[in-house]
């Protein structure tokens, strides 16, 4: 009998290297010789200090940054050999979301989430149409169809950036910081949210963060960025080994804390429940 082979990565950075040419004609290394993995279904955190390099190698895997070596591979197509065109077409299979949500002011929730289905022109008014009211329902925005982003809170507006990013049927979502612009009781509701659609869609996300808190409530798996290189990479939820980084022990804290509550609150649950089954 043969082995079960693993499936492919759906994302694969192989050897992939971003240098920025400074003022002064240096070179500055924003991202070093790296190479990650991100399974189908995922949800991977990327952390890191600011300037570790977070965003550019978030952006190296839709090519908003193209790498000065290396190679980018997306569900089984290699998109640094793609003409201009055909990489036009293979991000679909990419959305993004920002921290400052980069909504179109002037337009509304509807003709933002509809942006990029028209921008390829191969839909039909009426399939945009169902699709658009498909994602804001997802999302929970049904009723704001009309509205303008200025009339939306900030969850809102990240709320409608989601719809629009998963309007093309995307298998990988791609977010930068995209809760920093939000409170702590919006920002957890958009984590629950991000979860649901994971759990739902089975869209794969990377999601660069400076927040602890969130690679413990969101990721499965996350890789710590330091001046341009992964230096440590591991299952949230996996068995505790000794961290590398500070980073690294931090999250552990983190999660060992949340599995500590989540005990003592499943302890405490049968004796509610008998009292309310007895009340
Ligand atoms: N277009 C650019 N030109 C020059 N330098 C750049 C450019 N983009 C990024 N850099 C530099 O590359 C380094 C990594 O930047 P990057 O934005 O990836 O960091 P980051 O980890 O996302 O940081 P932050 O948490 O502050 O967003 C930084 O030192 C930054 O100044
Ligand atoms: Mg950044």
């Amino acid at each position: 009998m043969s082995q079960p082979t693993a499936a492919p990565p759906l994302i694969r950075l192989e050897g992939v290297r971003k240098s920025f040419r400074l003022p002064n004609g240096e070179a500055f290394d924003a991202v070093r010789r790296t190479t990650l993995e991100v399974s189908e279904g995922d949800v991977f955190g990327l952390v890191g200090q600011s300037g570790a390099g977070k965003s550019t190698l978030l952006r190296l895997i839709n090519l908003l940054e193209r790498p000065d070596a290396g190679r980018v591979f997306v569900a089984g197509r290699e998109l640094t050999a793609l003409s201009r065109t055909e990489l036009r077409a293979a991000r679909q299979q990419i959305g993004m979301i920002f921290q400052q949500f980069n909504l179109v002011q002037n337009a509304t929730v509807f003709d933002n989430v509809a942006f990029p289905l028209r921008i390829h022109g191969r839909h039909g008014r009426a399939e945009i149409d169902a699709r658009v009211r498909e994602c804001l329902d997802l999302v929970g925005l049904s009723e704001k169809v009309d509205s303008y982003p200025a009339q939306l809170s900030g969850g809102q507006k990240q709320r409608v950036a989601i719809a629009r990013a998963l309007a093309p049927r995307p298998q990988v979502l791609l977010c930068d910081e995209p809760t920093s612009a939000l409170d702590s009781e919006t920002t957890r509701a958009l984590l629950q949210q991000l979860r649901e659609i994971n759990q739902k869609i089975g869209v794969t996300i990377v999601i660069v963060t400076h927040e602890l808190p969130v690679v413990q409530a969101l990721c499965r798996h996350v890789a710590i960025l330091e001046k341009g290189q992964v230096v440590e990479q591991f299952a949230v939820d996996g068995p505790v080994a000794s961290r590398k980084t500070v980073l690294g022990q931090e999250i552990d804290a983190l999660v060992r804390q949340r599995s500590r509550e989540t005990h003592q609150q499943q302890a405490a649950a049968p004796v509610q429940l008998r009292g309310v089954a007895h009340a």
